[in-house]
């Protein structure tokens, strides 16, 4: 949706690739399929290994033990001024500068999404 919407170089992390929803060849496949593979990929490999030196922006979908895990590695990766935007899950001790509730339509289940916006 960065490159997308925005024209941003976008990089995504998807370590599953199995059945039966195959994330990483699919969301590969999509990436290929909108024509945006010039903007776009995704790496499979352990988004905790990940540099979080270089974005300017990093969003993540991960469960809260993941954002536990995650949360020290990018205080001490990320450059200043980077944001960070989660999605559903906080991270704790970090306050967020704005939180948002969006209504999905039918493609998204109906339910709704709280997305957390932090700026470091
Ligand atoms: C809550 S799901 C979000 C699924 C999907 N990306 C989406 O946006 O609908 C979290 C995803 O993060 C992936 N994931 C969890 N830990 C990871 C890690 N350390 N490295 C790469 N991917 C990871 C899981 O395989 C899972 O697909």
């Amino acid at each position: 949706m960065a490159a997308q919407k925005f024209g941003a170089h976008s990089v995504g992390y998807e370590i599953s690739d199995e059945e039966p929803n195959y994330l990483y060849s699919k969301s590969m496949a999509r990436i290929k399929e909108l024509g945006l593979a010039k903007l776009a990929t995704i790496v499979k490999e352990d988004l905790m290994k990940a540099d979080f030196s270089k974005p300017d922006m990093i969003t993540v979908y991960l469960l809260p033990s993941s954002n536990d895990k995650i949360q020290p590695l990018l205080e001490k990766g990320m450059r200043k001024g980077t944001r960070v935007v989660s999605h559903d899950f906080e991270f704790r001790g970090w306050k967020a500068e704005k939180t948002i509730t969006v209504e999905d339509n039918d493609e998204g289940f109906g339910r709704s999404h709280t997305l957390y916006l932090y700026l470091r």
